[in-house]
């Protein structure tokens, strides 16, 4: 028996250049390798907790072009419903310019159809939202889009986790609507700069990511770290992404805070272990043998 998790999400091609360091401002430089891969923080994230045993549906837009229908066609052989995806005319897919190299990664992100994911689709797809143990939205969507999902998800007492990258200001709906929050460092103070008493009201909602030190959430204003297993770094790229499609695959299962984000912690390690973002996300076998080691 399967947990439903439901994206609501973003979908984009991401046009991958690897090269030994970041070109200085005017400077050309040579790289070594172009790849382009399915990405976008919703399916990847859909990706991830479809490889970990969930029945993902997944609400979101591509444009009508190559790469919306490549997008498409990849979640489908992820196992993804894909029945709720609309193929819009006259906008672009979403794209993701990235650079990887061995250091960090940059990424610039081109919504097209993404900021078309739009209230009334929500509206349009709202009983897979009632139907689901737990919902899951990113950023990369506009945050109305965002609020109404929150509001949909409160009017019903479905489960909710908001995954605010890239952040941006929250609103009341989303803060209050929401079961978890899941920023990573960065994020975390960009939101305490948005809403000064975030923490101090919501703190129990938040769950931290912190890279190579696994993550953190409160309990009672007490902070649990929950530390992650050592990685040999390939690429970061997802890996906040398979976090939390892992987590929530747990947190769907009625599995309690701590195990959620140990496995988690544990996918994630294992995901920057390989080049890629959803190429990368790891299998629930691969997970527990990591677990055992
Ligand atoms: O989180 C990684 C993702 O961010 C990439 O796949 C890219 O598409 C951007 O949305
Ligand atoms: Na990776």
């Amino acid at each position: 028996n399967q947990p439903k998790v439901t994206i609501v999400g973003s979908l984009n091609m991401d046009l991958v250049v690897t090269a030994e360091r970041h070109p200085a401002i005017g400077e050309t430089l040579t790289g070594e390798k172009f790849t382009t891969l399915c990405g976008g923080k919703g399916a990847n994230q859909a990706v991830a907790a479809a490889r970990l045993g969930c029945d993902v549906t997944f609400i979101g837009r591509v444009g009508n072009d190559a790469f919306g229908k490549e997008m498409i066609e990849n979640l489908k052989n992820e196992g993804v419903n894909v029945g709720h995806i609309e193929m819009i005319d006259d906008v672009e897919s979403g794209i993701a310019m990235i650079t990887v190299n061995p250091m960090d990664n940059t990424i610039i992100v081109v919504p097209g159809a993404n900021a078309n994911v739009t209230e009334d689709v929500i509206d349009k797809h709202r009983q897979a939202i009632i139907d689901s143990d737990v919902v899951v939205t990113q950023l990369e969507i506009p945050i109305e889009t965002v609020d109404h999902v929150a509001q949909v998800c409160g009017e019903h007492n479905v489960d909710l986790v908001v995954n605010p990258a890239p952040a941006r200001k929250l609103t009341d709906n989303i803060i209050n609507y929401s079961t978890y929050i899941t920023p990573n460092q960065i994020e975390l103070t960009q939101l305490a700069e948005a809403h000064p008493e975030i923490l101090k009201d919501h703190v129990d909602k938040f769950v931290v990511t912190s890279g190579s030190k696994g993550c953190y959430y409160s309990v009672d204003a007490y902070r649990v770290d929950v530390p992650t297993m050592k990685a040999e770094v390939v690429d970061t790229t997802g890996a906040g992404d398979c976090f939390n499609g892992a987590f929530v695959s747990r947190i769907a299962r009625g599995e309690n805070l701590e195990d959620s984000c140990n496995f988690a912690n544990v996918a994630a390690s294992i995901s920057v272990e390989k080049f890629g973002a959803q190429t990368a996300m790891p299998t629930i076998e691969e997970v527990e043998t990591r677990m055992r080691r």
